[in-house]
């Protein structure tokens, strides 16, 4: 298999999937809900999910295709090449905002990740990497992260998290919140995969989130030396929806064993 050619090719429908997707800003755009109503999906998540995955049955037939918009395939093992696709990670920021969404694409080679996209449509700015060659920010390498104090850390954390919720105890995420140094929730699990990687924030924690959320960004973060599980400190399994943390080295342990009691 040459993944270089895999590479090439999946970097050029993310730059032509995010031109269609700023162009769509010029004509109206349709709004449904899904699981509630705050659960978005527009056409547009649908066109640039069909659009991939149109090109890459054409192109790679033997790929399998696991995305959100349910155009894709339903898989029962990780076995052959799988491509992990969030067509717009952030739905409700494009809609709102027009800018704090993403493309997120992992490709996986039987269960193995070896290349991440992360594609900030607005910002025309592509975090990517393959497997043992490091992560790149556009053109530009990043550098592998060195440990810092969570006194110093800033977390990625949704605000659910720290009001009562029934998935963790809210309490203990308060005393982390205030042990920090800040919080940030920018809205797309790519985007705080992508700011963990490049350094910007210092970890990121999500009590639910599916497997094209984070397919990609699980590449980028290990080439860069960020440690990413899910709460109970097992690796992701991408079969289904998972809890999840990541974190620059040093940040995980610390979190997991004193802030983290899932109910
Ligand atoms: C959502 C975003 C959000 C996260 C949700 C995801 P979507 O993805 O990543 O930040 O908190 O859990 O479902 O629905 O915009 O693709
Ligand atoms: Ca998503
Ligand atoms: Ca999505």
């Amino acid at each position: 298999m040459n993944l270089n050619a895999i590479d090439r090719y999946a970097k050029s429908l993310i730059k032509e999937a995010g031109h269609k997707i700023r162009v769509s800003f010029f004509s109206t755009i349709d709004i449904d809900s899904k699981a509630d109503a705050n659960d978005l999906v527009t056409n547009i998540d649908r066109e640039v999910e069909s659009f991939f995955i149109e090109r890459v049955r054409q192109d790679f037939p033997e790929h399998k295709m696991v995305s959100e918009e349910g155009f894709g395939d339903e898989i029962s093992s990780l076995d052959g090449v799988v491509w992990f696709l969030d067509p717009i990670d952030g739905t409700m920021n494009f809609i709102h905002q027009r800018r704090n969404f993403a493309i997120s694409l992992g490709i996986y080679v039987d269960g193995v990740g070896m290349l991440g996209y992360i594609y900030d449509v607005m910002r025309d700015e592509l975090y990517h990497a393959a497997k043992g060659e490091g992560a790149y920010f556009n053109d530009e390498r990043l550098p592998q992260l060195e440990i810092t104090p969570l006194e110093e850390a800033i977390i990625g954390i949704n605000a659910s998290w720290v009001a009562p919720n029934h998935r963790v105890e809210n309490e203990k995420i308060i005393e982390l919140v205030r042990r920090c140094r800040g919080t940030r929730s920018y809205g797309s699990a790519a985007i705080e995969l992508a700011y963990v990687s490049s350094g910007k924030i210092d970890a990121y924690i999500s009590m639910r989130l599916a497997p094209w959320d984070i397919a990609g960004g699980i590449v980028i973060a290990q080439e860069v030396g960020a440690v990413a599980t899910n709460l109970k400190g097992e690796t992701p399994h991408l079969l289904g929806s998972d809890t999840f943390i990541v974190t620059r080295p040093g940040l995980h342990e610390e979190i997991l064993s004193n802030y983290i009691r899932l109910k």
